[in-house]
């Protein structure tokens, strides 16, 4: 695993932009694994400006989600759906066709669970999968004891989780989903380069347990640590807890 340190979000959002940048240029039909939430917005926005700017042709991408809330409909704008819409796709110029991800609102969830988890691998596998981190640990909505060989299934977030995600929903923990569709641990560590970001001193804790700590399903980030190619790039206050 390799740490990298940087002043501040904006650094490390263009750190990441950058390298998604040199894949595509290598591989312009990448398949990009994106996560939601506050920490990679200033990923999502240095790479858009790369591609108004003409530094990188992002045309033939591939984008997919790493989790999905169970029962917003699609059009929800908090629906991981709509905001990967809005942060990702629209802003690269993508078509709705060259992105995909789990239906949270499916009347068979487990057989969307397991369709999606069929679609990556029919896609060809993650090229380069995206993760933020929770306060607890978690990567994607798997939450503290998620099994390190889990499948894309339905998880039931924590108390804790809802909290910090009510900013998303008008602060009121009443409308955050108790359900989610994550790719699971198992999942997410088939993608060829996993590259999670971690900003800000409320996640100093769960880095330096990722990064530090050993491999334990109560850090469900600690499977990283599993991983051939994986890149944790951290702001300062998030390193701050380091050795
Ligand atoms: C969201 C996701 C979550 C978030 C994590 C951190 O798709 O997978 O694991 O990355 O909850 O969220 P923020 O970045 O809002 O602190």
């Amino acid at each position: 695993m390799e740490v990298v340190i940087v002043p501040d979000a904006a650094a490390g959002g263009e750190l990441i932009a950058e390298a998604m940048a040199a894949l595509l240029r290598r591989k312009p039909d990448a398949l990009l694994g994106v996560a939601t939430g506050s920490t990679p917005v200033p990923i999502y926005d240095a790479l858009a400006a790369k591609v108004r700017s003409g530094a990188v042709d992002a045309s033939r991408a591939r984008v997919c989600q790493l989790d999905e809330y169970v029962g917003l409909p699609g059009g929800h704008p908090e629906s991981y759906r709509s905001v990967v819409l809005r942060q990702v796709v629209e802003p690269l110029g993508l078509s709705t066709e060259s992105f995909m991800g789990p239906d949270g609102t499916a009347e068979d969830l487990l057989g969307a669970c397991a369709a999606y988890d069929r679609a990556l691998a029919a896609a060809g596998g993650v090229d380069i999968q995206l993760l933020g981190i929770g306060t607890d640990g978690h990567i994607g909505f798997n939450e503290p004891c998620s099994s390190l060989a889990s499948r894309t299934r339905i998880k039931t977030l924590t108390e804790q989780t809802r909290v910090d995600n009510a900013r998303f929903f008008d602060g009121d923990i009443d409308q955050v989903p108790h359900h989610v569709i994550t790719q699971g641990i198992g999942t997410i560590l088939e993608a060829r380069h996993l590259v999670l970001l971690a900003t800000g001193e409320g996640k100093a804790e769960a880095v330096a347990q990722t990064v530090e700590g050993p491999v334990a399903a109560v850090v469900p980030a600690s499977a990283l640590q599993l991983h051939p190619h994986a890149t944790v790039v951290v702001d300062e206050a998030a390193a701050s807890k380091l050795k």
